[in-house]
């Protein structure tokens, strides 16, 4: 194994119990040792914050109570440079600067640290483009790949060339957040969708910048009545919120076979989320697939095979990662609250102390 100089200890956000922001604890803690061939170090230039982070934080996620174990370090997107390799990795070299997702979100080795581990054949690592910032890069993993798979993996738009002709037309709930913002970018210069986008007043001058062609604001205007007369015209609907209100104004939107597709699901975005609420939006899904005439889909697999694709965008500027908030790692708390908000527009960013 090489190593470089990896210090002893490292500062990291903590969490010792279940709770509210406040129990996110900036300490000293041991830095990681590499354990397996496959494993690099990555110091931890900025990580990325993500709405699954406070949810599992709260106690109130899926199977958080059986898979977490305290103390647990929260976190799955980093940019970084790499300090340390195993044997066995040949891709990359220490003192590459790298961005990426790990993969475990139940880990408790996140990237709301100085250092974190990444096995590079389970997680996802690629080498940072220099024209990409490491707060640009680390915005991308979870919410770029999440705008990415509800598109083009589950919502089948067409990309590039084939989509010029086309002309698909997409609705876009929650445009304005992390996933809303990279997925308004890629429906407009990726697929040349004519693209609807709701969220609230205060954001639409944002999204239009992004590229949406017309804002519905969801505090003003109901948006199932804006966009009556345009009844069984839409390819898609991206929903960033989830709920059944949206659900249920959007499909009469969609042509047959249109694709409804959602990042949140049947509970509405913010909800808690217990065992009868999991059994019940398991019992909703899969009732909206079997027995809808449009396509229901739940992204529950990332499109982690398409982010090399996704940064040659990046690199020519047709998608960019909106920084909206950024925290220096020992605020994490603030960076926790913020999202828990549900007013965060685009991305927030948590930097680490050099
Ligand atoms: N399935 C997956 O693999 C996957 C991956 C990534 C994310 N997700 C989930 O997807 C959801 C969105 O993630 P995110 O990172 O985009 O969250 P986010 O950045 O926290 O979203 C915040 C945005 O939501 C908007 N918003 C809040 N309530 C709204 C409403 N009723 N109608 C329209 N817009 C509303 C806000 O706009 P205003 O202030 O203008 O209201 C704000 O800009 C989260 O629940 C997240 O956990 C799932």
């Amino acid at each position: 194994m090489s190593e470089s100089s990896v210090p002893s200890m490292m500062y990291s956000l903590q969490l010792n119990e279940f709770g509210p922001p406040s129990n996110l604890k900036y300490v000293e803690v041991k830095s990681p040792q590499l354990c397996s061939p496959y494993q690099v170090i990555v110091k931890v230039i900025a990580a990325g914050v993500n709405p699954v982070e406070y949810k599992i934080r709260s106690g109130k996620f899926p199977l958080v109570n059986v898979l977490l174990k305290f103390p647990a370090v929260l976190g799955t997107d980093f940019s970084g440079v790499i300090f340390a390799k195993g044997n066995n990795v040949t891709e990359f070299e220490i003192g590459d600067e790298v961005f990426g997702k790990i993969k475990n979100i139940y880990s408790g080795l996140g990237t709301y640290a100085q250092f974190v581990l990444v096995n590079v054949k389970n997680d996802a690592i690629l080498k940072k483009p220099a024209s990409i910032t490491h707060q640009e890069a680390a915005g991308i993993g979870m919410a770029g790949l999440a705008a990415w798979s509800g598109l083009i993996s589950y919502g089948d738009l067409k990309i590039d060339e084939e989509a010029k002709k086309l002309q698909q037309k997409v609705i876009i709930i929650g445009a304005s957040g992390g996933v809303g913002t990279f997925a308004v970018q890629i429906a407009k210069n990726i697929n040349n969708a004519h693209v609807t986008a709701i969220c609230s007043g205060k954001n639409a001058e944002l999204v239009i910048k992004l590229g949406a062609d017309r804002v519905i604001d969801y505090t003003k205007e109901d948006f199932g009545e804006v966009l009556k007369e345009e009844r069984e015209s839409f390819d898609l609907v991206f929903d960033c919120i989830g709920g059944d209100e949206y659900y249920t104004k959007s499909i009469s939107l969609l042509r047959i076979k249109g694709n409804f597709i959602t990042s949140v699901g049947p509970n509405a975005y913010g909800s808690d989320t217990g065992t009868v609420d999991v059994m019940k939006v398991i019992a909703v899904t899969l009732g909206r697939k079997l027995f809808g005439v449009r396509n229901y889909k739940f992204i529950s697999d990332l499109a982690v095979r398409d982010l090399p694709k996704f940064v040659t965008y990046m690199e020519k500027r047709q998608i960019a990662t909106v920084i909206g908030h950024e925290f220096d790692l020992k605020d994490g708390v603030k960076a926790h609250e913020m999202s828990e908000s549900h007013r965060v527009v685009g991305k927030i960013i948590l930097n680490c102390p050099n």
